[in-house]
């Protein structure tokens, strides 16, 4: 606590000096991470819009959905197209216009570079560049027909690609000394479908040459500086050859721009199944899949992390997907993730997973719906359990940002067959059901209609803990058997954080807390002082 009050002294010293917020950066400590804005933990509280909606003419129709979400982060891409309209010529109304209308609805934007790669292809490349494909080439596949993706052997997509996106931050650098944008995504899903690497004749040279010595060090692989791919890795020499050109390809990009203006940066994923992942002609190849995340890591490590976009239904996919990228290596960043109503109480999975942030997608109200993906329709009533959650958890983002960096809070998120769950802390557990009665024993819980129920369970000191939800039913016992049942809430206060301090509203006894503590779909904190009687 002292050392971060001395932290926070020191960061509006030099703010004041300087007249400037800090910049934002990730910080990591035991293999747990947080984002600081303004100099301290920050949860992104996230809405991507959809893909054509960050034109001045649709911006609108995104605010609404913004508010009624209550994000506290917004992001939206930055085309390509648009910002290049002739070779190096940079038009940065579109940016500009964002930065503005940001800061009149008081939310902080993650920009996405819509750069060489949207979902595999090249479709926002400027029309110059789109005109002439010899310079800028596509993929050659094994049978040698091109491929709608871009090839990450072309030097000259490379360079023009840096040089944007340096121009992008370098205008960041001087336009935004507010740190409205307080990360930058790098191209969006990159790798390629249809072919599992490039077979064109650059690529093929590279592919007969020697694998990298830096990456054959960063992979711990024997075979020497001299082993080509197929000799180094055999079987899956093909899709790691690709995902080490793709991944060096954004690695630069990144790292032109970080050069300008040191923000955050990184890259998201159209992630292969985190089960049955399959072959990687089935799925989008050389993009930082979970099975090629140390080779992404090699060669590009201007990216300071690399995020799942998560579009699974399944809890059980949708949590092996964030075990496979929360790894003391990689911050976790749910910078996507489907809008359908159901899917809301897996933010509480990636919380608990310690993510820096999450954003459902395709947040606005322009009448477009990537169902069966998200919601048919995107409305008020479709948005609800999202809005709930970031009602909840908005007014003390800071401290579930902070208590996450510390290793301290724990979330249950109900799944259809499994009714009670429990968290461990020390001595106490925090046990979690679903479908109980508020009133009366919860012995049998049944789960709710549909498995909505959440909790966050966070320890602020031996004996006290904060904990809220949705839809489900906390309580806390010994566990040590001799006292098993003899818990006590000492006291049990609802409130909310102003200012990093607990204000209580009221206390909760009696039938609030005979039976444990119940979440409805009301947002409520509460603060718990137990003891044992
Ligand atoms: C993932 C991409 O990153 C998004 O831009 C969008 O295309 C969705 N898929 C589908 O709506």
């Amino acid at each position: 606590m002292k050392s971060a009050l001395l932290f926070c002294a020191a960061v509006a010293a030099l703010w004041a000096q300087t007249g400037q917020p800090p910049l934002p950066r990730i910080v990591q400590k035991d293999g747990r991470y947080a984002l600081l804005v303004d100099g301290a933990p920050y949860l992104i509280l996230g809405a991507q819009v959809n893909n054509s909606s960050a034109w001045p003419a649709m911006l609108p129709k995104v605010w609404p959905a913004v508010e009624y979400l209550q994000a506290n982060t917004v992001e939206i891409p930055v085309y390509w197209e648009q910002f290049e309209p002739d070779p190096g010529r940079f038009d940065y109304s579109l940016v500009d216009t964002l930065l503005t209308q940001a800061r009149e609805h008081h939310v902080r934007l993650v920009l996405l570079w819509f750069g060489t790669w949207k979902n595999g292809s090249s479709h926002y490349m400027p029309l110059w560049m789109k005109r002439d494909p010899a310079r800028y080439p596509r993929v050659t596949g094994a049978n040698g027909r091109l491929v709608d993706s871009p090839s990450p052997h072309a030097a000259a997509t490379l360079d023009a690609d840096k040089h944007a996106f340096a121009a992008l931050m370098r205008h960041l650098k001087s336009s935004d000394p507010r740190r409205t944008v307080i990360m930058v995504q790098v191209e969006n899903e990159a790798g390629a479908y249809g072919s599992v690497r490039d077979y064109s004749p650059d690529a093929q040279k590279a592919f007969a040459g020697p694998v990298p010595a830096k990456l054959q060090a960063a992979l711990h692989k024997s075979g020497g500086a001299t082993g080509n791919w197929s000799e180094v890795f055999g079987a899956d020499a093909d899709e790691f050859f690709h995902a080490w050109s793709v991944a060096h390809f954004v690695g630069e990009v990144a790292a032109a721009g970080k050069a300008e203006y040191a923000l955050p940066l990184y890259t998201n994923a159209a992630l292969r199944d985190p089960l049955q992942p399959g072959p990687p002609s089935t799925y989008e190849s050389g993009g930082p899949t979970d099975n090629v995340l140390p080779i992404w890591k090699a060669a590009a490590p201007a990216l300071d992390l690399l995020a799942p976009d998560i579009y699974q239904s399944d809890p059980v996919r949708y949590l092996k997907a964030l075990d496979l990228y929360s790894r003391p290596d990689n911050p976790v960043l749910v910078p996507e993730t489907g809008n359908l109503p159901a899917g809301a109480r897996f933010f509480f999975s990636a919380l608990g997973h310690g993510a820096i942030g999450y954003a459902p997608f395709g947040i606005d109200y322009t009448g477009f719906s990537n169902a069966p993906l998200g919601a048919p329709r995107l409305n008020e009533e479709s948005l609800a359990p999202f809005a709930l959650n970031y009602k909840l958890i908005g007014p003390m983002m800071r401290e579930i940002a902070r208590l996450n960096f510390e290793g301290k809070l724990q979330t249950a998120v109900e799944e259809k067959e499994d009714h009670s769950q429990t968290l461990q802390f020390g001595p106490w557990t925090a046990v979690v059901s679903y479908g109980v009665p508020q009133f009366g024993p919860g012995n049998h819980p049944k789960g709710n209609p549909e498995p909505v129920g959440r909790a966050l369970v966070a320890q602020l000191s031996d004996n006290q803990f904060l904990t809220a939800g949705f839809f489900c039913r906390v309580d806390f016992r010994v566990s040590d058997a001799a006292s098993a049942e003899r818990r006590e809430f000492l006291r049990v206060e609802e409130g909310a954080y102003r200012d990093g301090v607990f204000k209580p509203i009221r206390i909760w006894n009696g039938d609030q807390t005979d039976w444990g503590l119940n979440f409805t779909s009301a947002p409520q904190a509460l603060r718990v002082t137990l003891g044992v009687y």
